[in-house]
């Protein structure tokens, strides 16, 4: 799904570079995948995906780290 019309930007890529490593907050995630840099309709649910995917990784994280 399209979350940045102006620049073409998916959930999908969002997600998939924030598990990658390099982005972790919305300043990363314009320079790394290039979106919401136009009109800013786009920066809720951008910040929206940003967020729960970084809570996800943390409690994967958390979960790899309790049972090793
Ligand atoms: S929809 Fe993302 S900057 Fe316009």
């Amino acid at each position: 799904m399209y979350v940045c019309i102006c620049k073409k930007v998916t959930d999908s890529q969002i997600r998939r570079a924030v598990a990658e490593g390099g982005v972790y907050n919305m300043r990363t995630l314009r320079r790394e995948v290039g979106g919401c840099d136009q009109c800013g309709k786009c920066a809720a649910e951008a910040k929206r995906i940003l967020r729960s995917t970084l809570e996800e990784s943390a409690s994967f994280e958390n979960c790899a780290t309790a049972s090793s």
